[in-house]
């Protein structure tokens, strides 16, 4: 679309915020069929959602009640985990390489759902999210219910009077860190905000591992949120909808050091996906939020 041809990035042409069409329905699916079947959907997932909040203490139990959540809320059916290097076969390789406690992953996020899948293929039950702002400070995000709100809401230029996190009182759960700091399309890895990974990495390498972990679902015009929805819309998008199957694909990769550039050539699968130049920010993102708002607002 020419008139968003501003926030394209000139090195590759990707526009990274602009969302993916979904295919259009049929009128009937729209205005009938979808309705129907979403009210059919809403209760069992109610009761499910319940059900989780309730065993979210006890993750044995937590655990398989939310896999049935994202099958029925989600008709996500399969979360693929692999390791950079390990043949598909090998699983019992692949399971030692699962996110646990004691490491500090990086991940390519775009999705509310993305946390959820995290919790899942992780060892641990104990898992922290954080991400940041455009100056680089880092800012924990409360459980999974705050981080999914966050992948759906407008990104933040600046945390206020927020304390700098301390990582030393993460060192007891798996730390997944959104770098890009906010949510794209899922068609490049953007430039990271000024996080000071030198130190990071200097301070914190006898008590993390440090790891990627790209995330890839299909299909990401259903699934991606790269310009704020409210949770409302979000879900009677997957309620309503009668063909979708959504499928998570997780790749581990282990890192070397935790140079920016480093991280995001292992986000982008060794460059199978773009990486986009240093003016594609929060702030660009904010600023096509706005010009997106005034001409093609949807529901
Ligand atoms: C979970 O992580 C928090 C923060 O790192 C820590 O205080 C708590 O002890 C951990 N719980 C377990 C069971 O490891
Ligand atoms: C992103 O999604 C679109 C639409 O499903 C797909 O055609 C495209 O190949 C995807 N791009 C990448 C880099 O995965
Ligand atoms: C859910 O996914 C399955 C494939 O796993 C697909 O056959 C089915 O149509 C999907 N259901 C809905 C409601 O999208
Ligand atoms: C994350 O990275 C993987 C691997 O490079 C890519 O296939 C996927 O599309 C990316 N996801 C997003 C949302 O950019
Ligand atoms: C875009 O529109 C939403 C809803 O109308 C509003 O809350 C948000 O502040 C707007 N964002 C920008 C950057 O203009």
């Amino acid at each position: 679309m020419e008139k968003f041809s501003d926030w394209r990035d000139k090195g590759t042409g990707i526009s990274p915020f602009m969302p993916i069409p979904p295919a259009n329905s049929s009128v009937p699916v729209k205005y009938v069929l979808g309705p129907i079947w979403a009210l059919l959907k809403i209760v069992p997932s109610v009761f499910l959602f319940l059900l989780s909040s309730l065993c979210w203490p006890v993750g044995f139990l937590f655990r398989p009640v939310l896999r049935l959540l994202l099958l029925v809320l989600f008709n996500v059916s399969e979360i693929e985990f692999l390791a950079d290097g390990v043949k598909k076969s090998n699983t019992k390789q692949i399971d030692s390489r699962r996110p646990d406690k004691g490491q500090l992953v990086f991940v390519n996020f775009s999705s509310p759902l993305d946390c959820l899948v995290l919790y899942l293929v992780s060892k641990s039950n104990n898992c922290s999210f954080l991400t940041a702002d455009s100056r680089g400070n880092l800012r924990k995000l409360n459980g999974l219910l705050e981080t999914f709100s966050f992948a759906l809401a407008q990104p933040q230029l600046t945390y206020q009077s927020a304390a700098p996190v301390d990582l030393f009182k993460l060192k007891n759960s798996v730390v997944f860190v959104l770098a890009e700091g906010t949510t794209t399309n899922n068609r490049s890895v953007l430039a990271f905000p000024p996080i000071d990974l030198a130190t990071v990495y200097s301070a914190y390498r006898n008590t993390f591992e440090f790891k990627a972990i790209s995330i890839k679902v299909l299909p990401p015009s259903l699934v991606t949120t790269p310009i704020p929805r409210s949770t409302v819309s979000y879900l009677y998008s997957h309620l309503s909808h009668l063909k979708w199957d959504v499928n998570f694909r997780l790749k581990s990769f282990d890192l070397g050091d935790l140079k920016p550039a480093t991280i995001r050539e292992k986000l982008s699968n060794y460059g199978s996906l773009k990486l986009t130049g240093p003016d594609l920010d929060v702030a660009k993102k904010l600023s096509f939020i706005s010009a997106y708002n005034k001409t093609s607002r949807r529901l």
